[in-house]
């Protein structure tokens, strides 16, 4: 979810409408306002997107205030109806509450404030806080007061920001796991998820740590522990270096687009600095010393989602360059099932938005084991890679669109230096491939640019398959997890059902499903390199053909034993086998983003997603 505050001389209003349009890739099931105005509280809000909210307060317009707060949900307790859109009310309409997380112990406290004659009227955690907060403001008349009383008592993740009617120039705002970032201004203050909400504003940011209160008023900012302690020492100012423009379409029809467009420049800045002079991989950002990592027998990736498939084409690429045997794992599973971890264990965590609560639960877990966590992030400063012992960011730049384009290139850019790192540092057997790689890899970006000047044909194609049912996706090696990858595009996307096959594996079951007609995606690897490879999937190409499939290849240029074979080809570049993840995955992102719109979708924001999950 995405939550705003204001306290200051503008319009409360307008400027939290816009801050949560900037934060509508953390939800957009419902949306909410609240401003204090004329001694009172006056809320508006709404199921479904914002312009659903914008449209009610056309028809029905707030007073004018100077303090106030906003939310963009993504629903955990409650369908995302009216009513359990945020803000929440205390039951005299004093109080309201926003609120991100899940509150774990909400059912007794819900039975503890019902045995005191407390009524709720909707289904969410978030309004058992707002009736604890009038109750606990009613005895010490502080609203930051009421605030740590009531955090002390709840359970689980959560961040919370809320205003009462009693202290209209006072805004509050409470954190545990999910962000919370202070913006402060000339007479006035802001308080975000994100500092994209108030970047238009101001550029000083102060970030909340873990278990800490604000209270913001127009020309004071007081942060304390839950216990009331002074906090001053323990929170972290920065100013913001990227400006607001970095977040906007630039005459894209999407962001999606937009996102598409920059990967060749996203993934070149990822290695810059990082390859010298002589082709050695410089990192020294990454803190974990040289003789550290040489003692190291396991890595362990953990990932959700599209920096999940980054993890597993990783897996590939470590063992192969560094002999060290690497496990991949979804973060949501990991710390369940009591993984074997040791301080010679380095766990690398995955993450576009690095506040991904499966991951960050997972890493912290590793931690606690004694591993070494090193985090690929591509948000500055964000939690996942503040939590870990090291971070090698990922340079994208902001990913607005939910589903991950740049973000997973540059994911990938970053595993594979990791793994070129780990096998320079420990001295492999492929030292020579390694230079070579390296090599390559400085050129990978030119090769980017050439697929997204090929890519007529595959919108055309795609718009030809709106009224299927069913894609499947087939690969072999690294291409397998494109293949994975594929797949999970278009169901994010196109809501068509799309899974994944190693291609070996499809005649041990999936091959049942072809039929007449089917669309199915083949990545082939390179003939060239391991071409034992490369002839297994042109048979496993002949064996869906035979049976009706119509077969989308996807194709290095110059492979031609495969053409004969292929109802459509798609050529991408030649490169390293390890190293064609790179380019072909872009013609799957742009298939995905054509029949989504082929089909009517919203492209940037599809439906029951959200960008940044930060629950659990
Ligand atoms: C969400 C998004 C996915 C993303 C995943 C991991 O589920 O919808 O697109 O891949 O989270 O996000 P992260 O920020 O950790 O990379």
């Amino acid at each position: 979810c995405g939550i705003v505050g204001y306290v200051g001389a503008q319009s409360a209003l307008d400027v939290v409408l816009a801050g949560l349009k900037r934060l509508e890739y953390r939800g957009y099931d419902s949306a909410g306002v609240a401003v204090l105005a004329d001694g009172g509280l006056a809320t508006a809000k709404k199921a479904g997107k914002l312009v659903n909210l914008d449209k009610e307060l056309s028809a029905r317009p707030l007073p004018a205030g100077g303090t106030g707060i906003g939310h963009t949900r993504w629903a955990t307790h409650g369908g995302p109806t009216d009513v359990n859109a945020h803000p929440h009310l205390d039951g005299a309409g004093r109080v309201a509450v926003v609120h991100n997380g899940i509150i774990e112990n909400f059912a007794a406290l819900r039975a503890e404030l019902a045995e005191r004659g407390h009524e709720l009227v909707s289904e969410t955690d978030t309004e058992v806080v707002a009736h604890l907060l009038a109750e606990s403001f009613s005895s010490c008349a502080d609203l930051a007061e009421a605030m740590r009383l009531v955090c002390r008592r709840l359970e689980g993740a959560f961040t919370l920001v809320a205003v009462h009617a009693d202290e209209p120039d006072v805004v509050v705002g409470a954190r545990r796991n999910s962000p919370l970032v202070v913006g402060v201004g000339e007479g006035e203050a802001f308080l975000a998820s994100d500092v994209a909400a108030f970047i238009a504003h101001t550029r000083a940011a102060v970030e909340l740590g873990q278990d800490q209160v604000v209270e913001l008023r127009r020309d004071r900012i007081t942060v304390t522990g839950f216990d009331g302690r002074p906090a001053d020492g323990d929170v972290r100012a920065y100013h913001v270096d990227w400006d607001a423009s970095a977040a906007e379409k630039d005459g894209h029809d999407y962001f999606m687009l937009k996102e598409i467009a920059e990967q060749p420049k996203a993934v070149a800045d990822t290695l810059l600095g990082r390859i010298d002079a002589a082709g050695s991989l410089r990192l020294d950002e990454v803190r974990i010393s040289a003789s550290e990592l040489r003692e190291m027998d396991k890595v362990v990736i953990v990932a959700c989602g599209t920096a999940f498939h980054a993890g597993l084409i990783a897996k590939y690429a470590i063992e192969h360059w560094t002999r060290v045997p690497c496990e991949v794992e979804l973060a949501s599973e990991f710390r369940y099932r009591d993984p074997i971890l040791d301080p010679r264990t380095l766990v690398v965590a995955i993450s576009q938005s690095g506040e991904t609560m499966d991951t960050l639960m997972a890493l912290r877990h590793a931690r606690e084991q004694g591993a070494k966590v090193l985090a690929i992030c591509n948000t500055n400063g964000s939690t996942i890679p503040r939590e870990s012992d090291a971070v090698l960011y990922t340079h994208a730049g902001p990913e607005v669109a939910v589903a991950s384009t740049k973000a997973f290139l540059t994911q990938l850019v970053a595993c594979y230096l990791v793994a070129l790192y780990l096998g320079q540092v420990r001295g492999t057997q492929w030292g020579d491939e390694i230079q070579a790689v390296v090599r390559d890899l400085s050129r990978i970006a030119g090769a980017v640019e050439r697929v997204l000047h090929t890519m007529q044909p595959v919108r055309q194609l795609a718009r030809t398959l709106a009224q299927k049912d069913t894609v499947l996706f087939l690969g072999r090696h690294v291409g397998y997890p494109v293949a994975l990858e594929g797949a999970l595009k278009l169901k994010e996307l196109a809501y068509m059902h799309a899974e994944g096959f190693a291609a070996g594996e499809l005649k041990h079951g999936p091959i049942a499903l072809i039929e007449e007609d089917l669309p199915v995606v083949v990545v082939v690897p390179s003939p060239r390199g391991r071409s034992v490879l490369h002839d297994k999937i042109v048979s496993n190409i002949q064996e869906i053909r035979a049976r009706g499939a119509r077969t989308i290849v996807i194709a290095e240029e110059g492979d031609e034993a495969v053409a004969p074979y292929a109802d459509h080809l798609i050529r991408v570049p030649v490169t390293p086998t390890l190293l064609q993840p790179l380019v072909a995955t872009v013609p799957l992102q742009v298939f995905a983003c054509e029949l989504a719109t082929a089909r009517g979708n919203e492209v940037d924001q599809p439906r029951n997603l959200a960008k940044s999950v930060t629950v659990e």
